[in-house]
């Protein structure tokens, strides 16, 4: 499966919704099960339907949507947990440290970041950094920028 990150490293354009969610689940396959991600990208770039769909490959059940009133939601499943986290209303690295993610940073915790750009001095340098957007309509794209593997 190296082939996907070569794609993705690529990058790749998704063409519905679906096809992200699809994308995002292989990857679930390949991921060290403590990797933590770090999902770049505007408003209704995909970054949630990304999620959605590693929470697929995981084997988890429940449904993942956008946080609004909880900055972050842990998912338990077979093969990993997935913590998912909005940093969109996080203000500063005294705000980070105080959700006491460091926990979630090792096997078997999968974390994915949305706007982590507000949180960039507390990620762990091996991060997995993608940006997503749209190309146009249904078109997205996502693409691997750099990734620790
Ligand atoms: N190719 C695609 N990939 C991802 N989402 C798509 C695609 N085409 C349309 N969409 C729609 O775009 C929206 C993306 O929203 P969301 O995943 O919540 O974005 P974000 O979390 O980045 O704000 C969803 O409504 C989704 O159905
Ligand atoms: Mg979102």
């Amino acid at each position: 499966m190296p082939d996907l990150l070569q794609q993705l490293r690529a990058g790749l354009t998704t063409h519905s919704a679906e096809e992200t969610r699809s994308l995002a689940e292989r990857l679930a396959h390949v991921l060290p099960r403590n990797a933590t991600l770090a999902l770049h990208g505007d408003l209704g770039a995909g970054k949630t339907t990304f999620v959605q769909g590693l929470a697929h490959g995981l084997g988890i059940q429940s449904s993942i949507t956008s946080p609004t009133f909880t900055i972050f939601t842990i998912h338990r499943g077979p093969i990993a947990s997935l913590v998912h986290l909005d940093a969109y209303r996080l203000e500063n690295d005294r705000q980070i440290d105080s959700l006491m993610l460091e926990d979630f940073l090792i096997t078997p915790y999968i974390l994915a970041v949305e706007w982590p750009e507000k949180i960039a001095s507390w990620l762990p340098e091996t991060a997995w950094h993608f940006s997503l957007g749209i190309t146009s309509e249904q078109n997205h794209f996502v693409r691997l920028d750099k990734s620790a593997a």
